[in-house]
């Protein structure tokens, strides 16, 4: 009997470096065929930030500069991977702050062009949904990847949106904000609170002390459809904190912390299993920084209608590993970026099937 040649009809092993500078995360990271995570650098700006209360745009773009390339070699360093290893560059070119996108796609560039390496740009937000792909190579069973077609749920600092995602790449957005970035209320209402930025992980400190059915805030239902709205709900906290300082009273931080991340974590899981039952979503999927939250973690994984899938608490908020997973599917796909690729600072999800 001849041998059967079973190297031939295996898929080669396709590694991306990933690179993500669009705020004020300078990230680096190599993946292995879009799912096995083999290095994944973070330098966060978090601390030289914190006291302007948000990002300070000019002096993110300078620190990029300065770390963003001992960012990549201890990225490929931890990988055990010189440059020649990579077969793609995958960095996002949007959305996001213009001046921080610039240094992260210069960079790969200047990479792609010295080494001759395919380039690619990628949609941060694309970058968030794939973050629930990813896993450590060293585990031993990889986990199963969610099942298409998938109702994905987006929450962080700029964007909240439910997309329907029929197959890789294939995103239709059925419903955003119509105001704040459920991230964005969080920070905002952090501020109202006295609370550091920023204001998620905050917040999320502060409830678990708290009531969270001291205060019935409202929960926005957006004329039943799958947009979202926050304002209204902090509006409420507003007033209610103007209540307590004309009252002169102590302001009852732990239970309006806890009340209003019970109202946002509501109004996200009913519109989320809503849209998915619309949709007939097989797999429940959330992603980016809100996504981080414990509180909303719980809710969704205590449901039992459907599976869900939450990306690991490490990339959840900005990180170049999902960056990567998205840059494989769209190196798979055929995709490739000149050097003429351009930052788009305003970049919806790109909907190449639909
Ligand atoms: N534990 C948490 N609970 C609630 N919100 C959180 C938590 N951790 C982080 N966040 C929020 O996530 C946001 C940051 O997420 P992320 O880094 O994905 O946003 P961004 O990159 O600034 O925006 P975008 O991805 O829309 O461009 C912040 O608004 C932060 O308050
Ligand atoms: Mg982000």
């Amino acid at each position: 009997m001849p041998e059967v040649n079973t190297k031939s009809s295996q898929r080669p092993t396709v590694r991306i470096l990933g690179i993500e500078s669009s705020c004020d995360e300078t990230a680096a990271a190599v993946i292995e065929n879009g799912r096995a995570l083999l290095s994944n650098v973070v330098a966060t700006q978090i601390d030289l930030h914190a006291k302007y209360g948000g990002v300070f745009p000019e002096l993110a773009s300078r620190q990029h500069i300065r770390t963003i390339y001992a960012v990549i070699d201890q990225a490929l360093q931890q990988a055990h991977m010189t440059l020649e290893d990579i077969d793609a560059i995958a960095v996002t070119m949007g959305p996001g702050l213009a001046g921080s996108l610039v240094v992260g796609v210069n960079a790969a560039k200047g990479l792609a062009l010295a080494k001759n390496i395919p380039l690619i740009g990628v949609n941060h937000l694309e970058g968030h949904i794939y973050s629930a792909w990813v896993y450590p190579a060293d585990i031993a069973e990889p986990p199963a990847p969610p099942e298409f077609p998938i109702m994905a749920l987006l929450v962080s600092g700029g964007h909240s949106e439910l997309n329907l995602v029929n197959e890789h790449l294939s995103y239709q957005r059925l419903g955003s904000t119509l105001d704040d970035a459920a991230g964005e209320a969080f920070d905002k209402v952090a501020r109202l609170l006295g609370l550091s930025y920023p204001g998620g992980p905050s917040i999320q400190k502060a409830a678990t002390d708290g009531n969270p059915q001291a205060f019935s805030f409202p929960r926005a239902k957006t004329d039943g459809s799958f947009d979202f709205s926050f304002s209204g709900l902090k509006t409420a906290v507003l007033r209610l904190v103007k209540e307590f300082e004309k009252e002169q009273k102590a302001l009852p931080v732990a239970d309006i912390a806890a009340s209003f991340q019970t109202a946002v974590v509501d109004v996200l899981l009913n519109k989320t299993l809503k849209a998915a039952h619309a949709y007939q979503a097989k797999s429940l999927l959330v992603a980016g920084g809100v996504s981080a939250n414990r509180a909303l973690r719980e809710a969704f994984l205590g449901q039992t209608e459907f599976p869900v899938f939450i990306p690991a608490f490490a990339y959840c908020t900005d990180n170049a590993a999902m960056i990567a997973a998205a840059g494989y599917q769209r190196y798979m796909h055929g995709d490739r970026s000149g050097l003429e690729m351009d930052v788009q600072p305003t970049f919806p999800l790109s909907y190449i099937n639909g």
